[in-house]
């Protein structure tokens, strides 16, 4: 296990934000884990556990020691009449997974192309788009219990996945160090169209029975047109969950401003746009120091160069004071900020 001390965190965090962890441990195994808890100095912790950086504000130093999850490895685990159950590492990166599963002939992940970050980090947020979550894939993961050094294998009811939830967000964050996940991808595929811009690629093109490899393709397209490329301008995605209200509250929001952009709930409740309703407060483009409110999608803040984590936070708590002020509706961040 090599410790290293005093490492830049800038490279491993995709809005690109600075901070220093004073030591950093890359994990490779579960090995690598036992090593850690059984060590004299680090063992206790407090421990940070890093995976791909793309679902995380940091706003400070950090002084735990940062544990950089790069397991690797992918490989089919099985497959029946019902289902192709496949295994990635969780330092794995999640669109090349996705690639691979589809250029392997296992359908199932390819809404979830081109999300940033690692495939140990998306059962954390429950990574979600185009009418899919993780939550719809998920067979189980493998995971270390920081405390104990145990490993264990924990199934869909315990991992609890909401919205862009999970217990890893809750009861066992910072305990439990994800190293693999398994994924169910059903049989006979079918393709998810049912969200709205997939809709409009059917109607444009005429294919009304697309592939897989076509989906991710339009995907693909679909972000690139709104969503910024960590690699180029620095960004954690979608910086706030879409906000759901009662009926009323709606109905309320309606009347003020018929145009706001709703998606009725199974449970009777609205999902309302965040990214409309900070548009519509005219944050487009707006910035506190090198952090801006990206102009194609008011839901992304982005790092146009130099941002520090305190402007993100100070640009972040004035949209939500300006959503509260016009609609009355408390925006909640959707990354981790540290
Ligand atoms: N809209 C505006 N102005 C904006 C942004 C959005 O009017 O500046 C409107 C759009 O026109 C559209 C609606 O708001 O009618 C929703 O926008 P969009 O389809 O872009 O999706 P979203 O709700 O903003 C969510 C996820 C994204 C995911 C997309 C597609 C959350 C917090 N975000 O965004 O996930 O890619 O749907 O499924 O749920 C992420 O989590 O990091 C992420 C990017």
């Amino acid at each position: 296990m090599q410790i290293e001390t005093g490492t830049s965190l800038k490279p491993y965090n995709s809005f690109g934000l600075p901070a220093v962890a004073q030591r950093l441990v890359r994990i490779t195994s579960d090995a690598d884990v036992r090593h850690l808890v059984d060590h004299p100095d680090l063992g206790r912790g407090p421990h940070f556990i890093l995976g791909g950086g793309s679902n995380i504000v940091l706003t400070r130093d950090l002084p735990a020691t940062v544990l950089k999850v790069e397991v690797m490895g992918k490989r089919l685990v099985s497959e029946d009449a019902s289902a192709w159950i496949v295994e990635a590492g969780a330092g794995e990166n999640w669109h090349e997974l996705v690639m691979w599963t589809l250029a392997q002939g296992w359908p199932g992940l390819e809404n979830l192309a081109l999300i940033p970050g690692s495939v140990g980090a998306a059962p954390v947020q429950n990574i979600g788009a185009y009418g899919l979550e993780l939550k719809d894939r998920f067979e189980s993961l493998d995971a270390v219990d920081l405390c104990t050094g145990r490993s264990v294998t924990l199934g869909p009811s315990v991992c609890a996945f909401a919205y862009r939830d999970s217990v890893f967000k809750h009861d066992l964050a910072g305990r439990s160090l994800i190293t693999r996940v398994r994924f169910r991808l059903p049989k006979p595929w079918a393709p998810v169209l049912g969200y709205l811009e997939l809709e409009r690629k059917v109607a444009e093109t005429g294919i009304t029975q697309p592939g897989a490899q076509l989906i991710a393709d339009w995907v693909i397209a679909i972000r690139r047109a709104k969503l910024p490329d960590p690699q180029v301008i620095g960004n954690a995605g979608s910086f706030f969950k879409n906000p759901v209200v009662t009926p009323e509250q709606c109905r309320d929001i309606i009347d003020r401003d018929p145009a706001v952009v709703h998606y009725p709930m199974p449970d009777g409740n609205v999902k309302l746009a965040a990214g409309w309703l900070i548009d519509a407060c005219g944050w487009k483009g707006k910035s506190v120091g090198g952090a801006s409110v990206y102009e194609r999608q008011a839901l992304v803040l982005v790092n146009r160069g130099g941002a520090t984590g305190s402007e993100v936070l100070t640009l972040a708590r004035a949209i939500q004071e300006s959503v509260y002020g016009r609609f009355g509706i408390r925006l909640e961040p959707e990354p981790v900020i540290v």
